[in-house]
Protein backbone atom coordinates (compact mmCIF):
# COMPACT_ATOMS: atom_id res chain seq x y z
CA UNK A 1 0.00 0.00 0.00
CA UNK A 2 1.14 3.64 -0.89
CA UNK A 3 0.48 6.17 1.78
CA UNK A 4 1.21 9.72 -0.28
CA UNK A 5 2.02 11.56 2.92
CA UNK A 6 3.54 9.09 5.00
CA UNK A 7 7.67 8.82 5.18
CA UNK A 8 9.03 5.45 7.00
CA UNK A 9 12.26 5.58 8.00
CA UNK A 10 14.73 2.49 7.60
CA UNK A 11 18.29 2.31 8.93
CA UNK A 12 19.88 -0.28 9.77
CA UNK A 13 20.34 0.94 13.75
CA UNK A 14 16.47 1.74 13.61
CA UNK A 15 16.02 -1.96 12.74
CA UNK A 16 17.90 -3.00 15.36
CA UNK A 17 16.84 -0.55 17.98
CA UNK A 18 13.09 -1.08 17.21
CA UNK A 19 13.30 -4.79 17.67
CA UNK A 20 14.46 -4.77 20.70
CA UNK A 21 11.45 -1.82 21.91
CA UNK A 22 8.75 -4.53 20.72
CA UNK A 23 10.71 -7.40 22.78
CA UNK A 24 8.21 -8.28 24.99
CA UNK A 25 11.38 -9.20 27.37
CA UNK A 26 13.15 -5.50 27.09
CA UNK A 27 12.72 -4.02 30.78
CA UNK A 28 11.21 -0.61 31.16
CA UNK A 29 14.24 1.04 31.62
CA UNK A 30 15.53 -0.43 28.36
CA UNK A 31 12.17 0.54 27.06
CA UNK A 32 12.40 4.31 27.52
CA UNK A 33 16.03 4.47 26.78
CA UNK A 34 15.45 2.66 23.52
CA UNK A 35 12.48 4.90 22.96
CA UNK A 36 14.28 8.24 23.45
CA UNK A 37 17.53 6.83 20.85
CA UNK A 38 14.44 6.32 18.30
CA UNK A 39 13.16 9.66 18.53
CA UNK A 40 16.83 11.09 18.62
CA UNK A 41 17.68 8.73 15.44
CA UNK A 42 14.41 10.64 13.94
CA UNK A 43 15.17 13.82 14.90
CA UNK A 44 17.90 13.64 12.72
CA UNK A 45 15.99 12.77 9.34
CA UNK A 46 12.80 15.09 10.10
CA UNK A 47 15.37 18.32 10.40
CA UNK A 48 16.99 18.03 7.16
CA UNK A 49 14.78 20.06 5.30
CA UNK A 50 15.23 22.86 7.86
CA UNK A 51 16.63 26.71 6.78
CA UNK A 52 19.71 27.89 8.49
CA UNK A 53 20.49 31.48 8.44
CA UNK A 54 24.59 33.02 8.92
CA UNK A 55 25.27 33.13 12.40
CA UNK A 56 29.27 34.14 12.46
CA UNK A 57 31.37 33.17 15.42
CA UNK A 58 34.83 33.46 17.06
CA UNK A 59 36.64 30.08 17.01
CA UNK A 60 39.88 30.51 19.33
CA UNK A 61 41.69 31.30 16.41
CA UNK A 62 39.47 33.45 13.68
CA UNK A 63 35.86 34.19 12.34
CA UNK A 64 34.09 31.05 11.43
CA UNK A 65 31.19 32.11 8.83
CA UNK A 66 28.49 29.80 10.77
CA UNK A 67 25.12 28.72 10.50
CA UNK A 68 21.96 28.46 13.15
CA UNK A 69 18.67 26.62 12.35
CA UNK A 70 16.04 29.78 11.59
CA UNK A 71 13.00 28.85 12.74
CA UNK A 72 11.77 28.02 16.07
CA UNK A 73 10.68 24.27 16.77
CA UNK A 74 8.02 23.40 19.21
CA UNK A 75 7.91 19.79 20.26
CA UNK A 76 4.53 18.31 21.23
CA UNK A 77 4.08 15.03 22.89
CA UNK A 78 0.91 13.26 23.86
CA UNK A 79 0.77 12.31 26.98
CA UNK A 80 1.71 9.74 28.45
CA UNK A 81 3.71 7.91 25.89
CA UNK A 82 4.80 11.01 23.65
CA UNK A 83 6.93 12.21 26.35
CA UNK A 84 9.90 9.82 25.77
CA UNK A 85 10.04 10.80 22.58
CA UNK A 86 9.88 14.85 23.19
CA UNK A 87 12.69 14.23 25.47
CA UNK A 88 14.93 12.28 22.62
CA UNK A 89 13.94 14.78 20.71
CA UNK A 90 15.38 17.31 22.85
CA UNK A 91 18.82 15.72 23.28
CA UNK A 92 18.81 17.30 19.51
CA UNK A 93 16.89 20.19 19.75
CA UNK A 94 17.74 21.77 23.45
CA UNK A 95 16.48 25.19 22.86
CA UNK A 96 12.93 23.84 21.27
CA UNK A 97 10.17 24.76 23.01
CA UNK A 98 7.71 21.84 24.65
CA UNK A 99 3.87 21.98 24.16
CA UNK A 100 1.86 19.18 26.14
CA UNK A 101 -1.29 17.25 25.41
CA UNK A 102 -2.70 14.63 27.74
CA UNK A 103 -5.25 12.59 25.61
CA UNK A 104 -6.19 9.27 26.81
CA UNK A 105 -8.23 6.44 24.61
CA UNK A 106 -11.38 5.59 26.19
CA UNK A 107 -10.64 1.64 26.48
CA UNK A 108 -14.48 0.65 25.33
CA UNK A 109 -14.86 3.34 22.63
CA UNK A 110 -11.50 3.91 21.87
CA UNK A 111 -12.34 7.50 21.53
CA UNK A 112 -9.83 9.72 22.53
CA UNK A 113 -10.52 12.10 25.91
CA UNK A 114 -8.81 15.49 26.59
CA UNK A 115 -7.76 16.36 30.00
CA UNK A 116 -5.01 18.79 29.15
CA UNK A 117 -3.39 20.98 26.82
CA UNK A 118 -1.22 23.68 26.99
CA UNK A 119 1.22 25.08 23.96
CA UNK A 120 3.63 28.18 24.15
CA UNK A 121 2.56 31.42 23.09
CA UNK A 122 4.70 31.73 20.34
CA UNK A 123 3.49 28.20 18.33
CA UNK A 124 2.17 30.23 15.47
CA UNK A 125 5.67 31.06 14.46
CA UNK A 126 6.73 27.38 15.18
CA UNK A 127 7.91 24.64 13.64
CA UNK A 128 5.93 21.81 15.32
CA UNK A 129 6.37 18.23 16.07
CA UNK A 130 3.84 16.38 17.44
CA UNK A 131 4.67 13.27 18.74
CA UNK A 132 3.30 9.64 20.30
CA UNK A 133 5.08 6.39 19.47
CA UNK A 134 1.80 4.99 18.52
CA UNK A 135 -0.59 5.99 15.88
CA UNK A 136 -3.50 2.99 16.42
CA UNK A 137 -6.76 3.83 14.72
CA UNK A 138 -5.61 7.37 14.67
CA UNK A 139 -8.17 9.13 17.30
CA UNK A 140 -5.54 11.08 19.43
CA UNK A 141 -3.13 11.67 16.88
CA UNK A 142 -6.20 13.38 14.89
CA UNK A 143 -7.63 15.13 17.83
CA UNK A 144 -3.48 16.27 18.90
CA UNK A 145 -3.46 17.89 15.31
CA UNK A 146 -6.51 19.74 15.51
CA UNK A 147 -5.88 21.41 18.71
CA UNK A 148 -2.69 22.62 17.58
CA UNK A 149 -3.31 23.41 14.08
CA UNK A 150 -6.06 26.05 16.04
CA UNK A 151 -3.04 27.98 16.97
CA UNK A 152 -1.84 28.49 13.04
CA UNK A 153 2.02 27.12 13.35
CA UNK A 154 4.19 28.04 10.67
CA UNK A 155 4.56 24.10 9.92
CA UNK A 156 3.06 20.58 11.77
CA UNK A 157 4.75 17.08 11.54
CA UNK A 158 3.14 13.94 12.75
CA UNK A 159 6.20 11.80 14.29
CA UNK A 160 5.25 8.19 15.44
CA UNK A 161 7.67 5.45 16.04
CA UNK A 162 4.62 2.64 14.92
CA UNK A 163 1.86 3.37 12.56
CA UNK A 164 -1.08 1.04 11.80
CA UNK A 165 -2.99 1.34 8.29
CA UNK A 166 -6.12 2.25 10.00
CA UNK A 167 -4.52 5.32 11.46
CA UNK A 168 -2.38 6.31 8.79
CA UNK A 169 -6.10 5.91 6.72
CA UNK A 170 -7.67 8.73 9.39
CA UNK A 171 -5.04 10.94 9.08
CA UNK A 172 -4.40 11.19 5.90
CA UNK A 173 -8.94 11.69 5.77
CA UNK A 174 -8.83 14.41 8.35
CA UNK A 175 -5.32 15.95 8.50
CA UNK A 176 -4.65 15.35 4.45
CA UNK A 177 -1.95 18.60 5.07
CA UNK A 178 -0.04 16.64 7.69
CA UNK A 179 3.10 14.39 6.84
CA UNK A 180 3.24 11.88 8.99
CA UNK A 181 7.00 10.41 9.57
CA UNK A 182 7.55 6.52 11.22
CA UNK A 183 9.81 4.15 11.69
CA UNK A 184 7.85 1.15 10.40
CA UNK A 185 3.95 0.53 9.55
CA UNK A 186 2.51 -2.12 10.90
CA UNK A 187 -0.01 -4.90 9.56
CA UNK A 188 -3.16 -4.00 11.32
CA UNK A 189 -5.51 -3.59 14.60
CA UNK A 190 -6.61 -6.40 16.55
CA UNK A 191 -10.46 -6.27 17.74
CA UNK A 192 -9.40 -3.97 20.70
CA UNK A 193 -7.16 -1.18 18.78
CA UNK A 194 -4.07 -2.73 19.46
CA UNK A 195 -1.17 -2.95 16.79
CA UNK A 196 -0.53 -5.86 15.62
CA UNK A 197 2.37 -7.06 16.15
CA UNK A 198 2.96 -3.46 17.82
CA UNK A 199 4.94 -3.23 20.76
CA UNK A 200 1.81 -3.70 23.47
CA UNK A 201 0.77 -0.68 25.46
CA UNK A 202 3.57 2.14 25.42
CA UNK A 203 2.36 4.15 28.34
CA UNK A 204 2.46 0.88 30.17
CA UNK A 205 5.54 -0.01 29.40
CA UNK A 206 7.37 3.11 29.10
CA UNK A 207 6.17 3.62 32.84
CA UNK A 208 5.85 0.01 34.29
CA UNK A 209 2.18 0.66 34.67
CA UNK A 210 0.99 -3.18 34.36
C1 LIG B 1 -1.73 5.38 23.40
C2 LIG B 1 -0.72 6.00 22.48
C3 LIG B 1 -1.55 6.97 21.69
C4 LIG B 1 -2.87 6.23 21.56
C5 LIG B 1 -2.96 5.65 20.18
O1 LIG B 1 -2.01 6.22 24.45
O2 LIG B 1 0.36 6.60 23.15
O3 LIG B 1 -1.73 8.21 22.32
O4 LIG B 1 -2.85 5.18 22.54
O5 LIG B 1 -4.18 5.07 19.97
P1 LIG B 1 -5.22 5.64 18.89
O6 LIG B 1 -4.44 5.89 17.64
O7 LIG B 1 -6.19 4.50 18.73
O8 LIG B 1 -5.86 6.87 19.45
P2 LIG B 1 -3.06 5.84 25.61
O9 LIG B 1 -4.44 6.26 25.21
O10 LIG B 1 -2.89 4.39 25.97
O11 LIG B 1 -2.65 6.79 26.79
P3 LIG B 1 -1.35 6.76 27.71
O12 LIG B 1 -0.17 7.14 26.84
O13 LIG B 1 -1.64 7.78 28.74
O14 LIG B 1 -1.19 5.38 28.27
N1 LIG C 1 -1.82 2.36 22.07
C1 LIG C 1 -0.72 1.64 22.42
O1 LIG C 1 0.02 2.01 23.33
N2 LIG C 1 -0.48 0.51 21.74
C2 LIG C 1 -1.26 0.08 20.73
O2 LIG C 1 -0.97 -0.98 20.13
C3 LIG C 1 -2.39 0.85 20.40
C4 LIG C 1 -2.64 1.99 21.08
Amino acid sequence: MNYPNVQVLDHPLIRHKLTLLRNRNTTHRDFRQLAEELAGLMTYEVCRNMQTRPHPVETPLELYEGQELENEVTIVPVLRAGLVMAQGMLDMIPHAKVGHIGLFRDENTLQPVQYYCKLPASTPGSDVFVVDPMLATGGSASKALSLVKERHPRSILFCCIIAAPEGIQVLEREHPDVKIVTLEIDRELNEYGYILPGLGDAGDRIYGTK
